[in-house]
């Protein structure tokens, strides 16, 4: 990396700080690297909610277990959430009706209500301080105003089919907080999702399981079965990938890029500040924007402190990242006026063709779990269960739903066309472009994709002036990644990869850093 590194004299400047509220308020975990061979029976390969809850249910089922990270346990995806707790999916409840029938739409919000269920009765049985509370979730107009979505109507129809199906819901006229029409749902939930996992990772260890941070998978063999992690073996006899986007493992290349080419990454973005006690009630909000905005609180002793979240855009495609925050700031604010925001960041969901998850076997012996769109916790759990429930052969009732294999509907079909009418663009988009800059006119903290001695670059320079300059070519599948100027990262508009300005593995699926190209002179 050195040779990648040059320095001068500019000016700094001060980086918008964009750790997650809930890395601040929790006590910090610490497990170690794999330095040794190892035998489990089941690798579990990511230490987010899925791969937790999975280790987790497999040691109480008296499985021998280990959990691998490439960073520190709950760093990335779990720990950049909103932390809503809901059956309540992306895709409204009357299309989830119109894509699968009424039998299929129900069971999909009935895998959000088990999660829920199951949620709690861990913290119960391990006692976990978390804040878990079961609160109301409210689908509201965007200002309460309802007429442009159509009327009252929406929300009483939305509300009517729900408790057709059997949920505990309501049409409410003129809803807290934000008035106007919602349809309400009951048993709906929030916790402190960072003392959750951090809580989920002590019961793992206490009960004999294996949690290694800092400790990437590099490869995969089906006979004799193994992972090599750290450049040690790994025996196993079954894995569980629960990357968020699904990496290689026991599968074939082809078949993962397959079913990651179905998958449609996005970045969401987050703000969180402290408002006065009582001011927004303790309830889940979301409201019919496109991308919509979803907000909760977060009790504290003297006040509360108010999450709020939206801006989504397809990850690696928006040009000036910063200004979605800002955006998010202003609407916050301008729903609680007095509002002080202490914490900003973003996190990455994933979306599918026909908006279900990918949950189930994806290869003999390894599992995945993945397209959890913005249910990531519910589902995160589901996945855990169900995974178990792989392991011990028992059956489940949302195997064939969520089966990874599934055939898309119509009207997924479309969507997956749509999604991936990008990935041939961006591996092309910047190669047209004119000849760029040159590396004389990055600014300090300013991140550029420009051409550099016959190739595509991604170069940044520091506050101190050092300057980094990467191949710009995302080395999953060889996209132009883009800069991030609110994170620093440099980001794949195609299936959501993420490295940071060393070029290192942030989010998969990409597993190489990107190469740093010779600075010398
Ligand atoms: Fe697939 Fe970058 S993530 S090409």
């Amino acid at each position: 990396m050195d040779r990648a590194v040059k320095r001068d004299r500019r000016q700094a400047f001060t980086p918008l700080n964009t750790t997650p509220f809930w890395s601040t308020a929790a006590e910090p975990h610490r497990f170690p690297r794999l330095d040794r061979d190892l035998q489990v029976e089941i690798v579990v390969v990511g230490a987010g909610i899925t791969g937790l809850t999975t280790a987790y249910l497999l040691v109480l089922g008296g499985h021998s277990v280990a959990v691998f990270d490439r960073g520190r346990v709950a760093e990335r995806d779990s720990g950049h959430t909103s932390a809503h707790l809901t059956m309540v999916s992306d895709r409204r409840l009357s299309s989830l009706v119109r894509s699968w029938g009424r039998d299929r739409a129900r069971s999909v919000w009935d895998a959000g209500l088990t999660a829920i269920e199951r949620i709690e009765s861990i913290v119960r049985a391990e006692q976990i301080d978390c804040d878990f509370q079961y609160v109301p979730g409210y689908l509201h107009a965007v200002d309460g105003d309802a007429e442009r979505d159509g009327g009252p109507k929406a929300f009483e129809d939305e509300a009517s089919l729900a408790i057709d199906l059997g949920f505990d819901a309501a049409f409410v006229n003129d809803m807290p907080f934000i008035g106007g029409p919602a349809a309400a749902f009951e048993r709906q939930g929030r916790l402190h999702v960072s003392r959750y996992l951090s809580g989920l990772a002590r019961a793992i260890v206490e009960r004999g399981g294996r949690i290694f941070e800092h400790s990437e998978i590099e490869g995969a063999e089906a006979k004799p079965r193994s992972v090599r992690v750290n450049g040690k073996t790994v025996s196993c006899d079954r894995v569980v990938l629960a990357t968020h986007m699904p990496i290689v493992g026991l599968a074939s290349k082809s078949d993962t890029a397959r079913l990651q080419s179905k998958l449609a990454p996005y970045t969401s973005y987050v703000v969180a500040g402290r408002i006065g006690k009582g001011e927004v009630p303790d309830a889940l909000f979301w409201d019919t924007a496109d991308p919509y905005h979803y907000c909760r609180i977060q009790p504290a002793s003297s006040h509360d402190v108010m999450i709020f979240g939206g801006e989504d855009h397809k990850t690696g495609q928006a040009s000036h990242t910063a200004g979605c925050l800002k955006r998010l700031e202003e609407t916050a604010a301008g729903l609680v006026p007095g509002i002080d925001i202490t914490h900003r960041w973003s996190g990455q969901v994933i979306e599918t063709p026909d908006g279900l998850p990918y949950i189930g076997e994806i290869t003999p012996c390894q599992f995945t779990a993945t397209g959890f769109s913005g249910n990531g916790l519910t589902f995160g759990t589901l996945s855990g269960m169900m995974a178990v429930d792989w392991i011990e052969g028992k059956a489940n009732e949302w195997r064939s739903l969520f089966d990874p294999g599934r055939r898309v509907t119509s009207g997924g079909a479309w969507i997956y066309l749509k999604e991936n009418a990008d990935y041939p663009l961006y591996r092309v988009r910047d190669w047209l472009q004119e000849k760029a800059r040159s590396v004389d006119a990055v600014q300090p903290g300013e991140g550029q994709i420009l051409e550099y001695r016959g190739t595509k670059a991604a170069a940044f320079r520091d506050d101190q002036g050092v300057l980094s300059i990467l191949s710009a070519a995302c080395t999953h599948m060889g996209c132009l990644v883009a800069w991030n100027d609110t994170e620093r990262t440099w980001d794949c508009p195609c299936h959501g990869s993420r490295f940071d300005t060393n070029g290192r593995v942030l989010a998969g699926p990409a597993t190489e850093p990107l190469s740093p190209l010779d600075q010398s002179e």
